[in-house]
């Protein structure tokens, strides 16, 4: 275990930073351009924990993916072109890794295994592993079926309409990926729209995938050729930068080329109607996915109530958003967010438990927090501990800049799941 102890009372942020690659899309471009017929380019890729997993498993079923400098070149020879793994396919801490694999590997005509890290293993797969059973898939788990690890003993599948009782892309998007394998039609619904990087790059990658509303529809079997894909920033990652700025009187930030699609973007929304100062600059588009610079001050904040529609847009933003709520004027109620329990660690449990021994006037509820916000008060600093979860290593990271006291943060070595250069960044614009 890493501890690692942050100390950042009141110092101001300053400068013109850009994030690592977003994950999401990482993940889908290292995935799609194995399956993709000739070579793909992919620039900005995230070389975090997990898209690193995914990329070493697409090694190992026989695809050949090489460094070059910053870029990753990948020679794709189809789908046709996955064969057998001979070992288990170890996904780390990545649920997008595991789920989305599980859709795809569904439909290959070989076996393989599939596990990850304690934290993974605990983690819900049936909601992938009982749509694709109706698809025709064949895969076990522990838990009757519903744990890690997972067996895939690939075959054909056919189309189905499917009511998604979560709103989740990694759902939506195991689907997709079975479906883009298969005879026929294939549609999944979802109660609200979830982030839609599978949909936009399968597009570039020159197949189809139309979406009405909140229902998607794929026609297979589709062929896909290899293209350049630019990731941008990982919005996700430039939130807990967005946030030290927001908190912490004197800061001015720009964060360039951040990916600000629409379907990620709800933290924004938020801390707008929070009374933030924040605003998007030279905004473009790049592969089919929104992109901007984000320029931020401090600001004075206040409360807000989050639930319904937003909270898929800004799911892995509630432990900053969480903080962020800490420092501003009046109640904060975040609701809706039962998903949280089911992360990489349970949320609502972590995120209250380590903010509230910092001092915070936090309290949990069924499905989400109650904050009442203390600007005038500093934090408390001290031990507190990110249960290997980086999202809360870095929010708690964050917390620093309120907290009198260092703040010692255990498992700081999670954070490099998402955000490698965190720490460094960090002493950078402070
Ligand atoms: C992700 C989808 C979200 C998100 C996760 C990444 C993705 O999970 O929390 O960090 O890349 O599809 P769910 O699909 O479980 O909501």
């Amino acid at each position: 275990m890493t501890s690692t102890i942050f100390h950042g009372y009141n110092k101001k942020i300053q400068g013109k930073i850009k994030v690592p690659g977003d994950k999401s899309i990482s993940h889908r471009a290292v995935l799609l351009g194995s399956i993709a017929e000739g070579k793909t380019k992919i620039d900005g890729f995230l070389m975090g924990d997990d898209c690193l997993h995914t990329m070493q498993i697409m090694r190992q079923l026989g695809v050949r993916i090489e460094k070059d400098g910053e870029s990753l070149i990948i020679e794709g020879n189809g789908i046709d072109g996955l064969s057998e793994p001979a070992d288990v396919l170890d996904v780390g801490n990545s649920g997008t890794a595991m789920r989305l694999l599980i859709g795809l590997l569904s439909a290959r005509p070989f076996y393989s295994v599939l596990v990850g890290d304690a934290s993974i293993h605990q983690r819900p797969m049936d909601r992938v592993v009982l749509p694709l059973k109706e698809m025709g898939a064949n895969i076990t788990g522990r838990a009757d079926n519903r744990l890690a690890p997972i067996t895939v003993n690939g075959r054909k599948l056919h189309g189905i309409e499917y009511d998604s009782p979560v709103s989740s892309a990694q759902v939506k998007s195991a689907i997709l990926l079975a479906g883009l394998q298969t005879e026929g039609t294939t549609i999944v619904r979802e109660p609200e729209l979830s982030r839609d990087h599978t949909e936009r790059m399968i597009r570039a990658f020159g197949g189809s995938v139309t979406t009405e509303g909140m229902v998607h529809t794929i026609v297979g079997p589709q062929k896909l050729t290899g293209t350049h894909i630019k990731v941008p920033g990982d919005i996700s990652s430039a939130a807990f930068f967005i946030a030290a700025a927001l908190i912490t009187p004197g800061s001015h930030l720009i964060i360039e080329n951040v990916g600000v699609n629409p379907t990620r973007t709800g933290i924004l929304d938020i801390l707008q109607a929070m009374g933030a100062d924040v605003a998007l600059e030279n905004e473009r588009l790049v592969n089919d996915e929104p992109v901007s610079d984000i320029v931020v001050r401090h600001s004075s904040l206040k409360g807000a109530e989050i639930g319904g529609e937003v909270i898929p847009r800004l799911i892995d933003e509630i432990p900053i958003l969480a903080l962020i709520a800490t420092q501003a004027e009046g109640q904060t109620v975040i609701r809706d967010a039962s998903e949280l329990k089911v992360k990489e660690t349970n949320r609502i449990v972590t995120v209250v438990s380590q903010l509230r021994k910092m001092g915070a006037d936090i309290e949990e509820t069924d499905d989400g927090m109650i904050i009442n916000g203390q600007p005038g008060k500093p934090l408390k600093g001290g031990n507190v501990n990110s249960f290997g979860d980086h999202r809360i290593g870095m929010m708690l990271a964050i917390a620093s800049q309120a907290a009198k006291e260092p703040v010692k943060v255990d498992h700081a070595e999670s954070i490099a799941v998402s955000f490698p250069g965190f720490e460094t960044l960090l002493e950078s614009v402070r």
